[in-house]
Parts: C-alpha cells; sequence; structure tokens
C-alpha cells in the first residue's frame, strides 16, 4: 500500500490528483527529533526557487522531485526535464518560467548551488533515515516532509532553501543516541 502511494504520488497527473483530495489524517513519526538551529544565508541561485508555491500550495511531495532519498545516498536535484512537464504549460508568462525554458530550449540545467554540504569525510546516507523514519514505521508517504524537516527544517516554506540545522557531528551524534542510531566512529567516518 505505501508503494502504491508513492507510485501514485510519482506521477505527474496523480500530483494534481492528490491536491484535490481532502484527506487530512495526522500521524506523529516515531521519533525524537534533534533540536538545535542553524542561521543559513539564501544561497543565491540561478533561478529562484519556491518550495512554497510548489510544496505547500501545489501539494507535490518532497520525494517527487527528489526522488533517490528513498534509495540512495543522496536525495538528488530534479532535471529541468521533469520541471518542464509541468512548465511547458504553467506560468510560461512569468520571468523565472522563461529563463527556465531557456534552459531548457539550449538543453543545459540551471547551475543550482549547494546548500547543505557536510565534509567528504563523512559518511552520510538518506535512505537509511527515510527507511527508518518513514517506512520501517507505516509513516504516510505523503507526510514525509516532516521527517525532512528534521534535518532540513520547514523547507515547504521557504521561498529559496537555505540552511536551519547544525548538521554537526555533535548534533547527528545527539540523535543517533536519542533514536537508537549507530555511535561507532567509522559509521559516520570511512
Ligand atoms: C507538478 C508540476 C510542477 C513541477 C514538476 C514544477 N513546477 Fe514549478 N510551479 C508549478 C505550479 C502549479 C506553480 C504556480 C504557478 C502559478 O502560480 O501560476 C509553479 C511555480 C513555479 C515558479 C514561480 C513562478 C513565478 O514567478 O510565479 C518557479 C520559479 C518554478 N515553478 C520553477 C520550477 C522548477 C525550476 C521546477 C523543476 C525543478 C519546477 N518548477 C517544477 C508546478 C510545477
Ligand atoms: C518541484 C520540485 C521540488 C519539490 C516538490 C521539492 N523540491 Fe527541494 N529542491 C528542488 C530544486 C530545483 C532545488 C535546487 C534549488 C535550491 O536549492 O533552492 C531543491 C533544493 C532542495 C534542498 C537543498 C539542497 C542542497 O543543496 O542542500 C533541500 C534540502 C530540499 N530541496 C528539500 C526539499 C523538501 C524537504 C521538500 C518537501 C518539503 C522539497 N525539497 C520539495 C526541487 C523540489
Ligand atoms: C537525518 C538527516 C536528514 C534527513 C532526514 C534528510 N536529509 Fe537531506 N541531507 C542531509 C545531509 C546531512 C545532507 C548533506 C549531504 C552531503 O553533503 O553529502 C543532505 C542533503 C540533501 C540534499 C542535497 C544533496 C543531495 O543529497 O541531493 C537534498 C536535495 C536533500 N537533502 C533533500 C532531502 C529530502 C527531500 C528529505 C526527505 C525526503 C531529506 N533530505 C531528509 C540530511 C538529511
Ligand atoms: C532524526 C535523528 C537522526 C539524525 C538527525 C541523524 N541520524 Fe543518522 N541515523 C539515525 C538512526 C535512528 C539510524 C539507524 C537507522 C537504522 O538502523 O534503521 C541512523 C543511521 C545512520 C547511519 C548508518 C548507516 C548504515 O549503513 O549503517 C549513518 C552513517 C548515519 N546515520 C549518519 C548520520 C550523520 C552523518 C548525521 C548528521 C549529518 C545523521 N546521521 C543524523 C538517526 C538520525
Ligand atoms: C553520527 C555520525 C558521527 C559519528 C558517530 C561520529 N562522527 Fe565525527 N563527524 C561527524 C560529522 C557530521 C562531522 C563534520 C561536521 C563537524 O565538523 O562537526 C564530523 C567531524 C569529525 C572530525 C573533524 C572535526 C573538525 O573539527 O574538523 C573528527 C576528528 C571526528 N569527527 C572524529 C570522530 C570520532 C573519533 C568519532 C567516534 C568517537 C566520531 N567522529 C563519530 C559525524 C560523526
Amino acid at each position: 500500500m505505501k508503494a502504491l502511494k508513492y507510485l501514485l504520488a510519482s506521477t505527474f497527473v496523480t500530483v494534481f490528483f492528490i491536491v484535490g483530495s481532502s484527506h487530512n489524517l495526522t500521524f506523529a513519526v516515531d521519533a525524537k527529533p534533534p533540536g538545535g538551529s542553524h542561521d543559513g544565508v539564501d544561497v543565491p541561485q540561478p533561478i529562484e526557487f519556491p518550495h512554497d508555491i510548489h510544496v505547500e500550495i501545489n501539494k507535490i511531495n518532497c520525494m517527487y522531485c527528489h526522488t533517490y532519498a528513498r534509495r540512495s545516498k543522496v536525495a538528488g536535484i530534479p532535471p529541468t526535464s521533469k520541471c518542464m512537464g509541468c512548465h511547458k504549460i504553467i506560468a510560461t508568462d512569468k520571468p523565472r518560467i522563461q529563463k527556465l525554458t531557456e534552459y531548457w530550449t539550449k538543453g543545459e540545467s540551471p547551475n543550482w548551488k549547494k546548500v547543505h554540504d557536510v565534509p567528504d569525510f563523512v559518511h552520510f546516507t538518506h535512505e537509511r533515515h527515510i527507511k527508518r523514519f518513514v517506512f520501517d514505521q507505516d509513516y504516510p508517504v505523503e507526510d514525509v516532509k516532516e521527517v525532512c524537516a528534521f534535518c532540513h527544517g520547514q523547507v515547504k516554506n521557504m521561498t529559496v532553501a537555505h540552511k536551519v540545522k547544525p548538521l554537526t557531528m555533535g548534533w547527528c551524534v545527539s540523535c543517533h543516541e536519542a533514536n537508537g542510531g549507530p555511535g561507532d566512529c567509522w559509521k559516520c567516518h570511512k
């Protein structure tokens, strides 16, 4: 069932279908989320990408765009072809969409700048965390943003993505201690 929901959420048509559904159940994630905050700046991007318009207003799932989060180390930034699936027809009169369309016509992608970046000697993987906090406990995939928020804050409200959690060693370790994650140095350091 949860796999099916994910598949449904991954198709263009059902993205809009979900907008229309009025389901409003709230589940609590079985987790003790870490505290702490970080005052990150808005990273200048080639096109200011509004997460709020997509996630909060149009109810598009985080993993519709960041498709690899559930199965690999990285979450992935969507290719321009995915944007154009909608923006060939949506908001074509807006300057930012015209800029996006220019990249697309030239066969290029905007050079998105990194917002979150742990040093290369740190081993981090999205997959294990998404599995543990979403799939292992049948947490509804449409609410995955609440799990992303443990480490990225409320991206759904951001007009430009910025870093709001520390992502330091002490911070990672405190969450591992609270939730039964590994404590061995070599798990996080290759
Ligand atoms: C599932 C459909 C969908 C996808 C995929 C999508 N968008 Fe959008 N996007 C929208 C909708 C709907 C709006 C709101 C349009 C409006 O307000 O008229 C929007 C608005 C925007 C805006 C604001 C435009 C403005 O100035 O008001 C930008 C910028 C944008 N999208 C960029 C992107 C980029 C970049 C991607 C790919 C990473 C993308 N979008 C993928 C549906 C989508
Ligand atoms: C319509 C596609 C789309 C959706 C839906 C979407 N994102 Fe993004 N996301 C992007 C794009 C494009 C970027 C790169 C631009 C940027 O960093 O602002 C990005 C960047 C990010 C970044 C920063 C990446 C870095 O470099 O560190 C995070 C974190 C992120 N998204 C999390 C989320 C979360 C959490 C959700 C759900 C609440 C979500 N995204 C929903 C397209 C999307
Ligand atoms: C347990 C903490 C944690 C959770 C939960 C988490 N992330 Fe991340 N995320 C990170 C860290 C740490 C990085 C930086 C990784 C690096 O620099 O190698 C990152 C990087 C990213 C990036 C940019 C690089 C990449 O991997 O593509 C995106 C996009 C992103 N996360 C999206 C998401 C989304 C969407 C979710 C929820 C489905 C999510 N993250 C859940 C910790 C987390
Ligand atoms: C929300 C709490 C939380 C945060 C924040 C968090 N982790 Fe975890 N992490 C866990 C839990 C719980 C597990 C164990 C998952 C399992 O075994 O199912 C885990 C597992 C791991 C693993 C083990 C993967 C494997 O293959 O055994 C690594 C590596 C890891 N985390 C690195 C990090 C790093 C680096 C950070 C900080 C950037 C971080 N984690 C932040 C809760 C967290
Ligand atoms: C849960 C994941 C995690 C575990 C477990 C962990 N570390 Fe780290 N470590 C990190 C992260 C993330 C960073 C980079 C961010 C920072 O510097 O705080 C880091 C940074 C470091 C650094 C560089 C600090 C600096 O100032 O540049 C050292 C040295 C280090 N760790 C040693 C250790 C040792 C020794 C252990 C075991 C006792 C350990 N780590 C366990 C996640 C972890």
